[in-house]
């Protein structure tokens, strides 16, 4: 007998049922004030003014989550004298993995340059994905300490869909990751035959699942056939998850970023119902749903439906965006003839561009801009909805250089004014300026863009001729008012500042 069974024995059942009681309660309260925090948070971070407090919502309501999850479970071990020790040894093992979890987030968090946040992403959706396989695997095996009688099929069908929603986020996210940190080819992967591959997939694991709800109960002889049936799906679903993703083009890889995020939630709501965790089902609900509410209005911005993304099957229209034509040649341009050029002009539109995020260049921006409209000329910019990496990239970087909220308009709102525009500034900008989305057949199709072309002279601020994201050559810098400027985007403006 050691100090911890000493410790317990002190406590009358009585105290230990009323203790175990208030720690229900104040970790249900707790669950609550968390899943509110939770809210709050999703609603900050829907507009740029309130975001960071979103933020601080979001940390708040996490920070009581896990303490909240770990005091329930202490007090839980600490009364059941029985398995005291092994209990504790969980706990400790729990705080441990947090520990070098917390280490690993942070050192990575304080890395991470802006550019590289969608891999990130990307990668910590595999994690979630994974993590919820694992969790049904092992809610199969206890199946019979955690299922209550009368609901253990119920149980079952929690367990197999959360394995499949967990593998197919797992195997999906790597190939994001692949994608996104150019690690892998953009182009789409077309199998043929590919939408009837996945459906096929789809239904093998469905007739799978009820099956497996049928053999998989503790009154089974053989959990054997349960247990074959469970690898046959994981399978299936790691394959599923990595041909969705293959098979979609450079160009679309937002929309599917924001699907496997919201594929995510749905896996952590998933493994709440196995875990028996309100708290879980709410926060996998609530990324579930804002993910998939965001990846339709990614859709819309993108001209892309819903559905067929749901399903993977977007970009196999999209040819390889192999493009041999010969646009004939373009013209250049310095940092002076430009500023020459800015200082003659009425008004003047940027729309920026993954490049300015690599440059960083949203600070000598910032610093022109407020050049440009002391001396009177109306300045304002247009943002792409996919330009960049990340949903509202370009505003995040241009709200962190302090540029004014009221002139960073939409595409939307900008696209039908660009020939009343005398310059248009494309910084580090090529897919979301690309004029060849209007032509069928294209690997971006159907993507609207900003017709810079309206304007009266647009000025291409990039370091080479090459393509962009989706790896298609842009005619737009071969086009009569189109000159390049050629060199790192920060220079470039630096550079015209220094001569206005
Ligand atoms: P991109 O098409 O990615 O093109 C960026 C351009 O910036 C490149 O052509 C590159 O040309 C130039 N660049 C890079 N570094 C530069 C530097 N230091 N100075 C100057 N120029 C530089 O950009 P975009 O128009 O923003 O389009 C975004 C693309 O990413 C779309 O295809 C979109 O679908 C995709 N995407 C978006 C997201 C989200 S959610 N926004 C997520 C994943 C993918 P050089 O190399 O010649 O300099």
């Amino acid at each position: 007998m050691n100090t911890f069974t000493l410790a317990t024995e002190k406590i009358s059942p009585d105290m230990s049922q009323d203790l175990l009681d208030w720690t229900d309660r104040i970790s249900t309260l707790a669950y609550l004030v968390a899943a509110l925090l939770f809210i709050l948070a999703l609603a900050g971070l829907s507009k740029q003014q309130s975001a960071s407090r979103g933020n601080s919502f979001g940390i708040a309501g996490m920070t009581i989550a896990l303490v909240a999850t770990v005091f329930k479970a202490a007090v839980q071990s600490a009364n059941d004298p029985e398995n005291f020790n092994d209990a504790w040894v969980t706990i400790l093992l729990v705080a441990v993995a947090m520990l070098i979890g917390a280490v690993i987030g942070i050192a990575r968090a304080r890395k991470v340059e802006m550019t590289g946040m969608p891999e990130l992403i990307a990668m910590l959706h595999c994690f979630v994905g994974l993590a919820a396989v694992f969790i049904g695997v092992n809610s199969f095996i206890h199946a019979e300490h955690t299922t209550e009688a009368g609901y253990e099929k119920f149980h079952l069908g929690e367990v197999y869909l959360g394995i499949f929603i967990g593998a197919v986020t797992f195997t999906g996210s790597i190939i994001a990751f692949l994608k996104l940190s150019g690690r892998m080819k953009g182009a789409p992967l077309t199998l043929p035959g590919r939408n009837l591959l996945n459906l096929a997939i789809i239904v093998i694991s469905l007739v799978g699942m009820v099956f497996f709800i049928l053999t998989g109960t503790e009154e089974a002889d053989n959990k054997a056939v349960a247990w074959t049936i469970l690898g046959v799906m994981i399978v299936l679903a790691l394959a599923l998850g990595l041909h969705l993703v293959a098979a979609i083009g450079g160009g679309d890889m937002p929309v599917v970023v924001s699907m496997l995020n919201s594929y995510s939630g749905w896996a952590a709501a998933a493994a709440g119902f196995m875990l028996a965790n309100p708290l879980l089902i709410i926060t996998g609900a609530l990324v579930g749903s804002s993910g998939a509410y965001l990846s339709f209005i990614m859709c819309k911005a993108m001209n892309r439906s819903f559905i067929s993304v749901i399903l993977g099957g977007f970009g196999t229209e999209a040819s390889s965006g192999d493009d041999d034509r010969d646009y004939g040649t373009h013209t250049e341009i310095t940092p002076e003839e430009t500023a020459e050029l800015l200082k003659s002009a009425k008004t003047v539109m940027i729309t920026p561009g993954y490049g300015m995020a690599v440059a960083q260049a949203q600070y000598p921006v910032a610093e022109l801009v407020r050049r440009l409209r002391d001396k009177g000329v109306e300045v304002t910019f247009g943002i792409h909805p996919v330009a960049g990496r990340l949903p509202g990239h370009m505003n995040v970087l241009l709200a962190e250089a302090k540029v004014p909220y009221d002139i960073v308009l939409e595409m939307d709102e900008v696209n039908d004014d660009f020939a009343d525009i005398d310059v248009v500034l494309v910084i580090g900008a090529n897919d979301t300026v690309n004029p060849i989305a209007e032509e069928p057949g294209s690997p971006i199709a159907g993507m609207p863009v900003l017709k810079v072309w309206d304007a009266e002279r647009v000025i291409v601020f990039k370091r080479s001729m090459g393509a962009g994201y989706a790896g298609v050559q842009n005619p737009l810098f071969f086009n009569e008012n189109s000159d390049m400027l050629l060199g790192d985007a920060k220079d470039s403006v630096e550079k015209i500042t220094a001569a206005l």
